[in-house]
């Protein structure tokens, strides 16, 4: 099984459950959801990088798992090769610059409706999560499934058109051919699939705070966004 760290599901438990009063008063962990495109990774980096923290982008570790069973000739549709391909991922591999790519995104949302797949990758996020002094996860079912008890739980969103535009100049630059209506196409996809799939659905958390982005620039969201961070900590700490 993949793991973050080599002291085995016990230590996983004792930091995570065991340990996690006396954890809590010096950790934060961060958990910030969204859809495709919404700007939850620059978000989730430049918020980690201003606490000081660790980052996981966990849209990586599906895009590994797709791009790995379709590198074995397999089907994205195969359960059980998709499976294999997560529990033998190597998080090594997730610093691979084509997991960036507009068709990986497609595989991993394919993939990533699999229990089995969603199962294999739990551990090695919520490791990562324990890690001291804490840690800042994006992803889709991070405050919902992932961390449940993440100090602050944040909801990016932004209008499906304004999303679609910001990735597709995304992709001119990077010098992929496509046209803004495929991609607009392809984004209404993609949430389509990742909020209606059975495990895990990406939806916000009863307790997260939304972030509209639709009209705010990256500097006016990260503000926004430690804002929101800022009165977390403040309320945690009256309330010790
Ligand atoms: O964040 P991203 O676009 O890199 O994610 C790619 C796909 O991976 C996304 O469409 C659904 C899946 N994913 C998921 O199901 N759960 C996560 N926590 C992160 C990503």
């Amino acid at each position: 099984m993949m793991r973050f760290r080599r002291d085995g599901p016990l230590g996983l438990r004792r930091s995570f459950h065991g340990a996690r009063n006396r954890a809590r008063q010096r950790m934060l962990t961060i958990a910030i959801d969204g859809p495709a495109a919404s700007g939850k990774g620059t978000l989730a980096k430049r918020i980690a990088a201003h606490y000081g923290l660790a980052c996981l982008d966990t849209g990586l570790l599906y895009r590994a798992v797709g791009r790995d069973v379709l590198a074995s000739g397999q089907s994205l549709e195969n359960e059980k090769a998709a499976a294999a391909a997560a529990r033998a991922l190597d998080p090594a591999t997730l610093g691979d610059p084509s997991l960036r790519l507009t068709d990986m995104g497609e595989a991993a949302s394919v993939v990533a409706k699999f229990p089995e797949v969603r199962s294999a990758l739990l551990a090695f996020q919520r490791e990562f999560a324990a890690q001291e002094p804490g840690a800042v996860l994006d992803g889709r079912d991070i405050a919902t499934v992932v961390l449940p008890e993440a100090d602050v739980k944040i909801f990016v969103t932004a209008d499906v058109e304004v999303r679609a535009r910001r990735r597709y100049d995304e992709q001119v630059s990077r010098g992929e051919p496509v046209a803004y209506a495929h991609t607009l196409e392809t984004i209404r996809a993609r949430d389509e699939r990742d909020m209606g799939r059975k495990d895990s659905p990406m939806r916000q958390a009863p307790d997260a705070v939304l972030l509209d982005t639709t009209s705010l620039g990256i500097e006016a969201s990260f503000e926004a966004a430690v804002a929101i961070v800022q009165e977390r900590i403040e309320n945690g700490r009256q309330a010790c």
